[in-house]
């Protein structure tokens, strides 16, 4: 049990690759708390799947890009738990368009939910783990905020930021034994990709060396890497799971 003893908070976890990072973790021994916006009923059914499994966990629901219910997730969740011991900001949204004709709602909206939903996590979590000198925090950037891509300015702008969020934030919180890593995952059958057009999807399939998608556990497994000891003298790192489609 890689995890025994520790509390993870998952965000974006009601499905895909949330949902199998909340496995994982629960399999190794962890209390994970289920957090979502968007479907109750979805982190209500990853919940369900941990305890069937004999895991253990909790749902809270908050809007990762709201200062307030931020907030009153976290305090909740440090009511009902104790601690958070490791932290993955995972929530994400896609508002696709090329630049042209991307709106500033659009641009926005992105950089809200990705980026600075991870400011706001990591700032308010870290502040516990601050003082109990110990913590764990993963975010989920993407292939597309290293090479770029066409018609995701704003997803490649806020998945970058990620990055750099990442290597000052691993550089100010190291003192506190607090690791921060990113994870840049490539192309992953969730919801998100799913309703790509066929066409894109087949050009994407022809970049990728490994010739065929990901599935979310395989992103779980990194995750699972990073949240645990395994890892230790691991911090401030970029860690691609891509098939080989950017080296
Ligand atoms: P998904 O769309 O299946 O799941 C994302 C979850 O985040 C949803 O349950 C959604 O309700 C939740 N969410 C959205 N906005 C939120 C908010 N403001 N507050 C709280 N939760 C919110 O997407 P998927 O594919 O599982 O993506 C997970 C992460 O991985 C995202 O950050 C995404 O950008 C990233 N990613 C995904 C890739 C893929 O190929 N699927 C590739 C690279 C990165």
């Amino acid at each position: 049990m890689r995890l025994s003893g520790k509390v993870a908070l998952v965000t974006g976890s009601a499905r895909g690759i949330g949902r199998a990072i909340a496995l994982a973790f629960c399999a190794e021994g962890a209390t994970v708390v289920v957090s979502d916006v968007g479907s109750d009923a979805g982190a209500r059914e990853t919940l369900a799947a941990l305890t069937a499994a004999g895991g253990k966990g909790m749902v809270e629901m908050f809007d990762v890009s709201d200062p307030a219910q931020v907030d009153v997730g976290v305090k909740n969740i440090l009511e009902a738990q104790g601690k958070i011991d490791i932290l993955v900001n995972n929530a994400g949204i896609t508002r696709d368009n090329l630049l042209l004709r991307m709106s500033e709602e659009e641009f926005d909206a992105v950089v809200r939910v990705n980026l600075k939903g991870t400011y706001l996590l990591t700032k308010t979590v870290t502040r516990h783990m601050m003082k109990q000198r110990y913590g764990r925090v993963i975010n989920i950037s993407s292939v597309v905020g290293m090479m770029g891509n066409a018609g995701q300015s704003n997803y490649a702008a806020a998945k970058a930021g990620i990055i750099g969020f990442t290597k000052a934030t691993a550089r100010e919180l190291a003192a506190r034994n607090i690791t921060v890593n990113a994870i840049a995952p490539g192309f992953i059958r969730t919801a998100m990709t799913a309703g790509l057009p066929e066409a894109v999807q087949k050009g994407f399939l022809s970049q990728i060396p490994l010739g065929r998608f990901a599935e979310p556990a395989e992103v779980a497994e990194l995750a699972l890497f990073l949240a645990s000891d395994a890892s230790s003298y691991i911090t401030g790192q970029v860690i691609g799971i891509n098939g080989g489609m950017y080296m």
